[in-house]
């Protein structure tokens, strides 16, 4: 808003100096919208498609001044990312938050010093409602709900125990307390599903592998396993590796295995036969963050959230062609 004014009074300067006959200096432009931005890290293919989406929305030629902060999986760091960027006086800080809890302080902060904070993909605890602007994201817990609904339709029939090996993402983030808050519900109400473990996986690929190969070799000799609940696909990738290591049958005759995200790599392991069902989670966030910071240069107030629309993918529904137009 300020912005827009300054820039109408930098024209008329330049129209008055014009009718002067003075040689007008000419601005350069509106100036550039200057973003702090603090990502989590690199932990998966998902984020790393959500940090580009960031950096394609917030170009110079779009009117923004990037500042990206990769905060390598701290918190602390993330807490240190904000500090400065409201040092530098950004016009705007967009958040991915690693947990939900302890961000009070730098929230307040933030808001003191008349900086409004955009919360991307995670939320932060229900209760600092009004620290920050709006929320952009996935709803993880209607993901789980989706992956969940597929389960208990693909195994209704089930006479026997329905073995359940569930890899946690990052404990306390939004994404694993829905995703796992959904699962959780549905062991309760269906009383032949048998949680053989919780491990964490923290979302990536390799602490999965190893988490799992640990698992693996210490069940019972001859014990089933019917589904490995994945909280991301780069989990899935880490367990599929342990799970075939150890010779185990993957896919409609085997183990499901079950994965958020949707990357090209999750759906293509998916085509394949070794995912049972990947439920969609979209990191293309940037035009729509862009949008909302848009609009409040406006003078629009945001709205509190903005849910993506997702769905899921089951092997029969998937082509090359269809993979290949995949944009992360
Ligand atoms: O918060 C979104 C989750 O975080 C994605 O499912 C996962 O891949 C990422 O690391």
């Amino acid at each position: 808003m300020k912005r827009n004014l300054l820039w109408a009074l930098l024209a008329l300067l330049l129209l008055s100096a014009c009718a002067a006959g003075r040689e007008p200096e000419e601005p350069s432009g509106p100036p550039l919208i200057t973003i702090g931005l603090s990502q989590i890290g690199a932990e998966s293919d998902w984020r790393v498609a959500n940090s580009e989406s960031m950096k394609e929305a917030f170009t110079e030629e779009n009117g923004y001044r990037l500042l990206f902060d990769d905060a390598r999986q701290m918190q602390e760091n993330q807490i240190t990312a904000v500090r400065k960027f409201i040092q530098q006086r950004v016009d705007y800080i967009v958040l991915m938050p690693i947990s939900e809890t302890g961000w009070e302080g730098v929230l307040q902060e933030a808001r003191n010093a008349g900086i409004p904070v955009i919360l991307a993909d995670r939320m932060v605890d229900a209760e600092l409602e009004g620290l920050y602007a709006a929320h952009i994201g996935s709803d993880f817990r209607a993901e789980g709900e989706l992956a969940v609904r597929w389960m208990e339709e693909r195994y209704q029939d089930a006479e026997g125990p329905v073995n359940i090996i569930h890899i946690q993402g990052t404990y306390g983030s939004t994404a694993q307390l829905g995703r796992t808050a959904a699962l959780e519900a549905a062991v309760e109400r269906n009383g032949n599903w048998n949680l053989l473990a919780q491990l964490d996986g923290d979302f990536t690929q390799a602490k999965t592998y190893e988490v799992m190969r640990d698992c693996l070799d210490n069940l019972p000799v001859g014990q089933g396993i019917d589904i490995v609940y994945c909280e991301n696909d780069n989990e899935a990738f880490g367990a599929i590796q342990a799970l075939e290591e150890r010779g185990y049958v993957l896919g409609e005759d085997g183990v499901a295995v079950i994965s958020f995200d949707a990357t090209r790599n999750g759906l293509r392991s998916c085509m394949e036969g070794k995912i049972a069902l990947v439920v969609e989670c979209d990191p293309l966030l940037g035009p729509l963050a862009a949008r909302v910071i848009q609009g409040m240069e406006r003078g629009e107030p945001p709205e509190e959230h903005y849910y993506a629309q997702e769905r899921i993918f089951t092997p029969d529904m998937l082509t090359e062609e269809l993979i290949q137009a995949r944009e992360y």
